[in-house]
């Protein structure tokens, strides 16, 4: 697994003199950012006014509204945050109607939301995800103990919700996970869409949980996600919102029961996913949303589309069939050529398709740079 010389010159081990400055600076300047196009890598924002908190241990511990001791947390704007998302996606403002934890990442968010989902029903629950969603739900289910079951999804990575009806076991309450965004196509399957199968199913106990992780944000800003269905959604703070650190966000509708202990220790209530939790990427989730607010968010997300439908269309002109879902950054096309595998981080699906995912702050020159490797790689394949 480990095939990176980095790791030789950075090894303490052998007691060898090691070149600390030479390895730092290999790390630096080993990403090729201008090709790194195909993970939704943060690259949108400005947090240099934030480089003064990394040096001090920030630790948001425990519940949003407990300050644990000593003043060394972000507490103040993890509550905006969680605040505002509440506000964004449930249209809930009035404390006690929600709940909300920051998180670690979008995976951290889907735990708290699909253990809110098995406590809700005392493990009798079944919990379905589809083939398109994050490797993570499937996993998140094994680990929570609830019986897992694999849904169709379509070509385009949207749920077939007629394969969720067939594979509903009557009489048992449900988990179902519903990605906006999925990982490969950016597909966002539709909550009203599962209600209505549940409710011709006869099951009226069920939790709805969204994994939203990259574009729940952008969707729900343009008014484009449906979430009255839902029972909880987790977003990631590293993907649309920029945070250069992984960070995230869950806020669900009030729960009849959840578990929160208070702890003297901490001198606050846990009811959170993580233990110690990074208070500099909280920060600097707050930071973006208060700097920019909702309108500035919404015209990130439009360049960033705008840019995804160029960067089509680009493909479209060499030949490629390229196409992305209206709403997506990400456009999907088949594997290209090896020649442009060779020099550029290309993700692969595995199946002979990848995508790029033009985030916000991926500019037309990079991908200008990206369509003319490819239309060399072309030209070179057909001579
Ligand atoms: C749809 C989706 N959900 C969840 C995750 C997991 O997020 P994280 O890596 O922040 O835990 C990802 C990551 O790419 C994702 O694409």
């Amino acid at each position: 697994m480990i095939n990176d010389s980095l790791d030789d010159a950075a090894s303490l081990i052998t007691g060898r003199a090691v070149d600390v400055d030479a390895v730092l600076a290999r790390l630096y300047d080993r990403p090729r950012w201008d090709r790194h196009l195909f993970y939704p890598v943060p690259r949108a924002g400005d947090f240099s006014a934030l480089a003064r908190f990394f040096a001090l241990p920030w630790n948001n511990i425990g519940h949003r509204l407990g300050n644990p001791p000593g003043g060394n947390h972000t507490k103040p704007a993890e509550r905006a945050v969680l605040a505002w998302a509440a506000d964004l996606f449930f249209g809930l403002r009035t404390e006690g109607d929600w709940w909300g934890n920051v998180t670690t990442g979008g995976t951290g968010g889907n735990r708290a939301g699909l253990l809110a989902g098995r406590d809700t029903f005392a493990a009798t629950a079944v919990g379905y995800y589809t083939d398109s969603d994050h490797y993570s739900i499937p996993k998140l289910m094994h680990e929570l103990s609830i019986p897992a079951v694999a849904v169709r999804s379509r070509p385009d990575g949207e749920m077939d919700y007629d394969d969720l009806y067939d594979r509903l076991r009557p009489g048992a309450p449900a988990i179902v996970n519903i990605t906006a965004g999925t990982t490969t196509t950016e597909a966002v399957s539709d909550p009203g869409k599962v209600s209505a199968v549940l409710d011709a199913a006869g099951i009226t106990d069920r939790h709805l949980h969204c994994d939203a992780a990259l574009s729940g944000i952008p969707l729900a800003l343009d008014g484009l996600l449906e979430t009255g269905p839902l029972h909880s959604l987790a977003a990631s703070g590293h993907k649309f919102l920029g945070v250069r650190q992984p960070t995230g966000f869950v806020v669900g509708r009030r729960l009849a029961h959840r578990r929160e202990q208070h702890i003297a220790y901490i001198d606050t209530i846990d009811d959170s996913p993580a233990g110690s939790i990074d208070g500099l990427p909280v920060l600097a989730m707050w930071y973006v949303v208060a700097t920019l607010g909702d309108n500035g968010l919404r015209a990130w997300a439009h360049e960033a589309r705008e840019t995804a439908a160029y960067l089509r269309d680009q493909l479209v002109r060499l030949g490629v069939p390229a196409w992305r879902h209206p709403h997506a950054f990400t456009v999907v096309f088949p594997e290209p050529p090896a020649r442009v595998l060779r020099d550029w981080p290309v993700y692969r699906d595995g199946n002979g398709g990848c995508h790029l995912v033009c985030m916000p702050g991926v500019t037309r020159e990079g991908i200008d740079a990206f369509v003319a490797a490819m239309a060399d790689a072309l030209r070179a394949a057909a001579a």
